[in-house]
């Protein structure tokens, strides 16, 4: 059976001022009745398929994540605490070593975000065991999603020739290219979207791990051999962890290995990752605007407004997302979507 492993610490700055320090978006309900994070872990479910998920996430929101799974009446077979956030590669080799531990070397892992949206249907499943195949011939397995434009938020992946299993070798995997790269890789074709889900053996991965970012991988294992339980929490030990780079899988391992694969994956995914995303999945009305919540929108186009609580109106106003939480408003242009995290650094910082 695949042990599924679902990261769950990151931030979510992007999506400020509604995903906050306190209750990132994954945490929060964007949309439909469960939360981003409660419909992963209801896609891992399948008792068949999965084993009790293991959950990465740190100190502040362990209660978050307990709660959550147990509204979905869910075991979960272990919460990792990161001491502090160094990133998903760190996260990730954590996470082997634990699983190695407990399952062996040759486990499957699947790795996966908490930060879309996916249909998870018959074909999505489908691509999960052809994904585990290739996993089990020994390959660091990526789910690609077909570009619909030149997003700069993504990894993309060029896939290669394809291997017997269905999926195909990687050429190349390109983490967040700047616009003109990204432009030219929608246009050439053969290229796919990182899903941000992965499948790979647990020895495979920590092998590869040593190989090109052995810094993490060793803070990674040390961290886990000195870590402490209490109930169903495991605490890194944060002397080690804090030795680790602060670098994410992408960067450290994806675009390095020489052993990647991609399951080319036609299932409907979206990601929330920033507001332009947010703006495209939702329903936009004749003029193209996404509202939601307490808003007057006048001679306004393509826009997202987003409010909880106080009243928002909007007037001549075209590309733009207008966000209000209960004590804070974001306005800016949607395609700056992407640099609203820095924004938050600069507010932290002023603090
Ligand atoms: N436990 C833990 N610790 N989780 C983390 C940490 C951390 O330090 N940092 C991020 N995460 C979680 C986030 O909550 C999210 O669910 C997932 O890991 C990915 O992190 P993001 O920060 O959202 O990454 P990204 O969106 O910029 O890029 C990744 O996802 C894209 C698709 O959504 C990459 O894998 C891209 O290649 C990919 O296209
Ligand atoms: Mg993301």
């Amino acid at each position: 059976k695949i042990v599924p492993v679902i990261m769950a610490g990151g931030k979510g700055t992007r999506l400020w001022p509604l995903s906050r320090a306190s209750a990132p978006k994954q945490f929060i309900q964007f949309i439909g009745d469960k939360t981003l994070f409660q419909s992963t872990l209801t896609r891992v479910s399948d008792p068949e398929l999965y084993e009790a998920p293991i959950v990465l996430t740190n100190e502040e929101f362990r209660f978050l994540v307990a709660e959550q799974a147990r509204e979905l009446g869910l075991k979960l077979a272990a919460v990792l605490l990161e001491p502090v956030a160094r990133n998903t590669a760190a996260a990730v080799a954590a996470a082997a070593t634990l699983v190695t531990e407990l399952f062996g070397k040759d486990a499957t892992m699947h790795v996966l975000g908490s930060d879309y949206e996916i249909d998870a249907n018959a074909t999505y499943f489908d691509c999960v065991r052809i994904a585990r195949d290739t996993a089990l011939e020994g390959k660091l397995v990526t789910f690609g999603i077909a570009p619909t434009e030149p997003a700069t938020g993504y990894g993309y992946i060029e896939s290669g020739k394809e291997l017997s299993t269905g999926a195909h070798a990687v050429q190349r995997f390109v983490e967040k290219p700047a616009l003109e790269k990204a432009e030219a890789m929608v246009a050439s074709g053969g290229f796919y979207w990182n899903s941000g889900m992965f499948m790979f053996s647990a020895g495979q991965l920590l092998a590869e791990m040593n190989e090109y970012a052995p810094e993490v991988e060793k803070a990674a294992a040390k961290a886990v051999s000195k870590s402490t339980r209490d109930l169903d929490f495991t605490r890194l030990d944060a002397e080690s962890f804090v030795k680790s780079p602060d670098i994410s899988i992408d960067y450290a391992l994806m675009e390095k290995t020489e052993n990647a694969a991609v399951v080319p994956s036609p299932f409907t995914w979206s990601d929330l990752g920033s507001w332009d995303s947010v703006w495209k999945v939702g329903k936009r009305d004749e003029n193209g605007n996404v509202a939601a919540g307490d808003a007057t929108l006048v001679n306004t186009k393509n826009s997202l407004v987003m409010t909880h609580g106080v009243h928002l109106a909007v007037q001549g106003m075209e590309d733009v997302a207008v966000i209000a939480s209960e004590d804070a408003v974001y306005v800016g242009h949607l395609k700056d979507s992407q640099e609203v995290g820095k924004l938050v650094k600069l507010l932290a910082s002023e603090k």
